[in-house]
């Protein structure tokens, strides 16, 4: 069986270290996923007086390629030691109306990137906390904080030397998924 995973990136800009790193560790990973990009640049800041009958097209958008996908990875930069407020926003769009949120119980994979030393770690973990709450179960081994990540990824993949652990990281989400969706 093959599942459909959902990668959202939290950065917007065209050259993204996240988005390439994404990319290339989206090749790595076993067969049984397949990854669709689902982009969040466009949904309009959430607003409850906006969710009526006749939410932001943006917004149904969104929740309904969300509806359709078996499990969620995020690849995210941080930003002031925590989530970019777009990633924040696509999980609050994501989270309502109240009831009918595209999160609960969708396994959950995060990666964060930066060029310094730190990968993102703060990013990482906060964006967790929103997870528990959302009742996603999130891969906790192993972490990927992967910093100075212009030196991990090339024009066509990633260095030799970060190609064992990237795969192996898709490997272990891609278990998460098959015990939650089986
Ligand atoms: C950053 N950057 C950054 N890096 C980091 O390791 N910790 C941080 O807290 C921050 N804060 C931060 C705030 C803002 C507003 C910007 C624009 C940048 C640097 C950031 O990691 C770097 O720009 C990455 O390359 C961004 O990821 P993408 O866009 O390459 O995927």
């Amino acid at each position: 069986e093959t599942y459909e995973i959902a990668i959202i990136v939290g950065s917007l800009r065209n050259e993204s270290w996240n988005r390439k790193l994404i990319e290339a560790m989206a090749a790595l990973a076993p067969k049984t996923l397949s990854f669709r990009f689902i982009e969040i640049g466009d949904l309009p800041f959430y607003n409850q007086d906006l969710e009526t009958d006749t939410p932001p097209t943006a917004w149904t958008r969104f929740r309904d390629e969300m509806k359709g996908v078996d499990g969620v990875l995020f690849a995210t930069p941080e930003y002031n030691r925590t989530v970019p407020a777009v990633l924040k926003n696509a999980i609050d769009v994501g989270s309502r109306p109240y009831g009918a949120s595209v999160w609960s119980g969708k396994p959950a994979g995060i990666v964060t990137a930066s060029m310094g030393a730190t990968g993102g770690f703060g990013a990482n973990h906060h964006l967790r906390q929103s997870l528990v709450f959302l009742d996603m179960p999130t891969l906790q081994q192993p972490e990927a904080y992967i910093g100075k990540v212009q030196d991990v990824v090339t024009e066509d993949g990633v260095v030799d030397s970060s190609r064992d652990f990237l795969a192996g990281f898709m490997s272990a989400f891609a278990k998460l998924v098959e015990i939650h969706k089986s």
